[in-house]
C-alpha cells in the first residue's frame, strides 16, 4: 500500500540539516531547577525512602522552575518530550516548535500512562486477575481521554513483560507470568489507547515495553542480566510484545537488560532482524531513560560516542534523556564514522509517526478537546470503580465474607486510611487526595467502625486496639506494601509482610474475633502467616482512585469477586520464582528423597495461578475434546451450585506429553470470563488451533508435532478436569 506520508516527509529531510535531524531524535524532560541543593532524583528518592514528607516535597516542587529547554527548542534541536502533562504547558512549547523553528516540525509529548491519568486504575497486575480484554480496552480508553486532554500524545505503555520472578518490583507493571495472558492484555491496551484512528484528537500512540525479556531479569533484581535459551525467549517471553505490534503499536522501548549479553538497546538482532524484518514494524522506537548512555556500564561501549553509533546502528531510535545523540551524532556522521542515511531512516520513522498522529495538520490540545472529557469525570471513576473489584482476588473466605450491614467493624492498618498508596506504583500525575480509602468508603456507607492505625508505639495502644477489637463484630485489617514497594527500582528479597503487621493480625487474632484481611500490594506475596490467621483475605492490589469503593462493594457483597491470580503465590520468598508452566523433570517432586523439591518448604505454591474464590460455587463436567480440521475442540459444563449470579473465568490448559524437547506441565492455550446465573448450567467451547501447539525444536524451527495432548479445563491451572486426543497431522 503506498505510503500517503513518504514524499512529504523525504521533502522535509531534504531541507533538514544535520543538526535537525538529530533534534528529532531528542527526547528530554523538563528539568527542574530549584532553590534546593539536591536533583530532582534526589529529591523523590528523599520523599520515596521517607526523609521528606510528599508535602515537604511537593512545596520544594512548587518553589522550582521547570526548565523546558527552550532555546535548544527554537532551534530545532528537541523533537519530542518526555513529563508534559498539561495541555497549557504542551501548547505553549508546541507553539515554539512550530512558530518560531526554522521548519516548524511539531513536537511530540510522551508520558507514563500506565494505569490511568488523572483517574487512576488498578495496577497492571491486578488489573490482568479480571481476565477480560473488554475491560482492558475500556480503562485504556478512558486514559487516552484523559491523557490527551492533558496534551500528551504517546504513552510508555502497555508493558507486556512476562514475569515469573515476584521479586521483581516491575511485576507490578505488567500482565503477570503468563505469555498468553500477556499478549491478550497488551493487545486490548494498544487498541483502547489509539482507538481506530491515530489522527484523533483522543488517541494516544501506545509505546509497547520493554522490548523484550525484562521481566527475566536474574534474581529478581531490577535491571540485572537477563540470560535463557532461544526457544524460550520465543515461546514464553516474546509473544506478548509480538500481539502488540499486531495490534497496531507504533512505538516500542528497547528494554534496559541485555539478552544473552547484548544489551537491548544495542541489539541489531532484536530491533532490525525481529522487529522490523520479521514482524514488519514500521513505527518508532525510542530508548528507555538513559538507556543510550548506559551501554557504557554494560561493557559494551568504550564511550559516549561508541555508545550512539552501537544503538544507532543497533536500531534504537528516539534517545530518551541521555543526551548522547545530541552531543555525539553530528560528529560521527561528519566523519563518516556513521552513513547518513542510517539517521535518516530513523528520522523518517519519527516524522512519519508525526504525520500519522496528524501534528502536521493539528499540533495543537485545542479547548474542546481539552473541555470534551472532564478529568475524574464520573463515568471515569464509575470505570475505575469497576475495574477496582473485578481486579480483586478472594484468596480465602471461611464464611465471614459477606459482610452483614449491622456488624460492626473494627478496622485496623494505616492502609485503611490511606488514599495516596491506594495508586499504586507509576500513577504519577495522580492527584493522591482524590482517591477513596477503606475509611471514606465506610462514612460513604454509614458503616458503624472504630479504627485504629494497628502500630504498637506504647501500651496505650494495645489497650486500646483490645478495646475496639472487643466491641466490634468483625475485624478488618489492611496490610501489604506501600507504593514505593514495587514498580522500578523496588526489588524485595524478602516478600513476606512486615514484621509489624504480622503482630498486629495475631493480636487481632487472638481476640477471638474474625479477622479479615485486605491486602493493598504490587506483587505476589508470602503469605502464609496470614493464611493461618485470618478467616477471610482479600487481595485488592493497588487498585486505583476508587480503592475503598470497591473494597467495601465486594465486603458487603454488592458484587461477587471474580477475580483470578495471573501470577503464582509462594509458600516463602525462597521459592521465587515459582510459576504454573514449569517443567516436570526427570524427578517430579514427590515423597522419595530423591525427587526435585526443597526440604524446608512445600513444592507447591500457597495460591497457584488462576485462583480466585466467588461468594458461589462452579462445578466442572463433561470435559471432551473432539479432533477437528485445524484444532481441538474442547467443550466443558459449568454450572453455578451456589445462591448467587456470578462471572467464572474458564480456564484452558494443554501439555505436549511427547516431544522432542521437554514441555511444560501446563500451558493455558484459551481462557473465557462468563457469567452464570445461580443454578444455570453453561457449555463452555474451546477452539485450540494445531498452530498453538508447536515449540521451537533444537534447531530453532517452529514445529507442530503428531502425537497425544492432554487438556486440563478448570476454574485455577491446579483443580482441573482433564482428558487426552491425539493430533495426526
Ligand atoms: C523508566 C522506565 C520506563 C519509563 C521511562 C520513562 O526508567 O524504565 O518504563 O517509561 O523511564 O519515564
Amino acid at each position: 500500500m503506498k505510503d500517503q506520508y513518504k514524499e512529504r516527509i523525504e521533502q522535509l529531510l531534504s531541507k533538514m540539516t544535520l543538526e535537525e535531524k538529530v533534534g528529532q531524535l531528542k527526547q528530554c524532560g523538563p528539568s527542574l531547577v530549584g532553590a534546593f541543593e539536591v536533583s530532582f532524583e534526589e529529591l523523590l528518592d528523599m520523599m520515596f525512602d521517607g526523609k521528606i514528607s510528599h508535602d515537604e516535597f511537593e512545596r520544594l516542587m512548587s518553589t522550582a522552575t521547570q526548565d523546558y529547554h527552550e532555546e535548544e527548542l527554537r532551534s530545532g534541536r528537541i523533537g519530542s518530550y518526555n513529563g508534559i502533562s498539561d495541555a497549557k504547558t504542551a501548547n505553549r512549547l508546541q507553539k515554539l516548535a512550530v512558530e518560531e523553528t526554522r521548519l516548524g516540525i511539531p513536537l511530540l509529548f510522551g508520558y507514563d500512562v500506565i494505569h490511568g491519568f488523572e483517574t487512576v486504575t488498578p495496577i497492571p497486575l491486578a488489573e490482568s486477575c479480571a481476565w477480560e480484554p473488554k475491560l482492558w480496552e475500556k480503562t485504556a480508553r478512558m486514559a487516552a481521554e484523559e491523557a490527551t486532554a492533558g496534551g500528551v500524545h504517546m504513552t510508555f505503555a502497555p508493558m507486556v513483560d512476562v514475569a515469573k520472578d515476584a521479586r521483581w518490583g516491575r511485576i507490578s507493571e505488567g500482565a503477570g507470568e503468563d505469555p498468553l495472558l500477556n499478549a491478550c492484555y497488551g493487545a486490548a491496551k494498544v487498541r483502547g489507547f489509539q482507538g481506530d484512528d491515530l489522527t484523533k484528537p483522543d488517541a494516544m500512540i501506545a509505546c509497547v515495553k520493554h522490548f523484550a525479556g525484562y521481566g527475566a531479569a536474574e534474581s529478581g533484581k531490577d535491571y540485572n542480566r537477563v540470560d535463557m535459551s532461544m526457544q524460550r525467549l520465543w515461546e514464553e517471553y516474546l509473544p506478548g510484545y509480538q500481539a502488540c505490534i499486531k495490534a497496531g503499536a507504533r512505538a516500542v522501548m528497547p528494554a534496559f537488560n541485555d539478552i544473552n549479553g547484548t544489551p537491548c538497546t544495542a541489539n541489531h538482532w532484536l530491533l532490525k532482524d525481529i522487529l522490523r524484518k520479521k514482524w514488519g514494524f514500521g513505527g518508532v522506537t525510542v530508548s528507555d531513560a538513559n538507556a543510550i548512555a548506559e551501554l557504557t556500564e554494560h561493557g559494551i561501549a568504550e564511550d559516549l560516542a561508541e555508545a550512539a553509533k552501537k544503538a544507532l546502528l543497533a536500531g534504537t531510535e528516539i534517545d530518551m534523556t541521555s543526551n548522547v545523540y545530541a552531543e555525539y551524532l553530528p560528529e560521527l556522521i561528519q566523519s563518516k564514522n556513521v552513513k547518513e542515511d542510517v539517521l535518516d531512516e530513523a528520522v523518517f520513522h519519527v516524522l512519519h509517526l508525526k504525520f500519522e498522529a496528524g501534528l502536521f495538520e493539528h499540533p495543537y490540545r485545542t479547548d474542546e478537546v481539552c473541555k470534551q472529557h472532564t478529568l475524574l469525570g464520573k463515568e471515569y471513576r464509575e470505570t475505575a470503580r469497576e475495574a477496582a473489584a473485578k481486579s480483586m482476588v478472594l484468596l480465602k473466605n471461611t464464611g465471614i465474607l459477606p459482610l452483614k450491614k449491622e456488624m460492626k467493624l473494627g478496622i485496623f492498618g494505616s492502609l485503611a486510611a490511606d488514599r495516596a498508596e491506594m495508586t499504586g506504583a507509576w500513577s504519577i500525575k495522580a492527584e493522591p487526595g482524590n482517591c477513596i480509602s477503606i475509611i471514606d468508603a465506610c462514612k460513604t456507607r454509614r458503616i458503624s467502625y472504630e479504627y485504629h492505625p494497628g502500630t504498637f508505639a506504647d501500651s496505650a495502644d494495645k489497650k486500646a486496639i483490645d478495646e475496639i477489637a472487643k466491641q466490634s463484630d468483625v475485624l478488618l485489617v489492611a496490610v501489604g506494601e506501600q507504593k514505593n514497594e514495587s514498580g522500578e527500582a523496588a526489588s524485595r528479597a524478602d516478600i513476606t509482610l512486615p514484621l509489624e503487621q504480622l503482630r498486629l493480625v495475631n493480636e487481632l487474632q487472638a481476640t477471638g474475633r474474625p479477622v479479615i484481611a485486605v491486602l493493598f500490594n504490587g506483587r505476589p506475596l508470602a503469605l502464609q502467616p496470614l493464611e493461618e490467621k485470618a478467616s477471610a483475605i482479600l487481595e485488592a492490589w493497588h487498585p486505583g482512585t476508587e480503592a475503598g469503593n470497591a473494597v467495601m462493594d465486594i465486603l458487603y457483597g454488592d458484587i461477587n469477586p471474580s477475580g483470578k491470580l495471573t501470577t503464582t503465590f509462594p509458600y516463602t520468598s525462597g521459592q521465587c520464582p515459582i510459576y504454573y508452566a514449569h517443567m516436570n523433570t526427570g524427578r517430579p517432586g514427590g515423597k522419595s528423597k530423591f525427587t526435585s523439591k526443597y526440604l524446608d518448604t512445600p513444592l507447591e505454591p500457597l495460591y497457584p495461578f488462576g485462583y480466585g474464590l466467588s461468594y458461589t460455587e462452579y462445578t466442572y463436567s463433561d470435559l471432551t475434546v473432539q479432533v477437528q480440521k485445524d484444532g481441538f475442540r474442547v467443550s466443558v459444563q459449568v454450572k453455578n451450585t451456589g445462591s448467587r449470579d456470578g462471572d467464572e473465568i474458564i480456564q484452558c490448559y494443554v501439555r505436549d506429553i511427547n516431544a522432542q524437547r521437554a514441555r511444560p506441565v501446563k500451558e493455558l492455550k484459551a481462557f473465557e470470563k462468563r457469567t452464570i446465573t445461580a443454578g444455570q448450567t453453561i457449555i463452555q467451547e474451546f477452539i485450540i488451533p494445531y498452530q498453538t501447539l508447536g515449540y521451537y525444536d533444537q534447531e530453532m524451527n517452529y514445529i507442530i508435532e503428531p502425537g497425544t495432548f492432554k487438556f486440563y479445563v478448570g476454574g485455577n491451572v491446579k483443580n482441573v478436569l482433564e482428558c487426552e486426543a491425539e493430533y495426526q497431522n
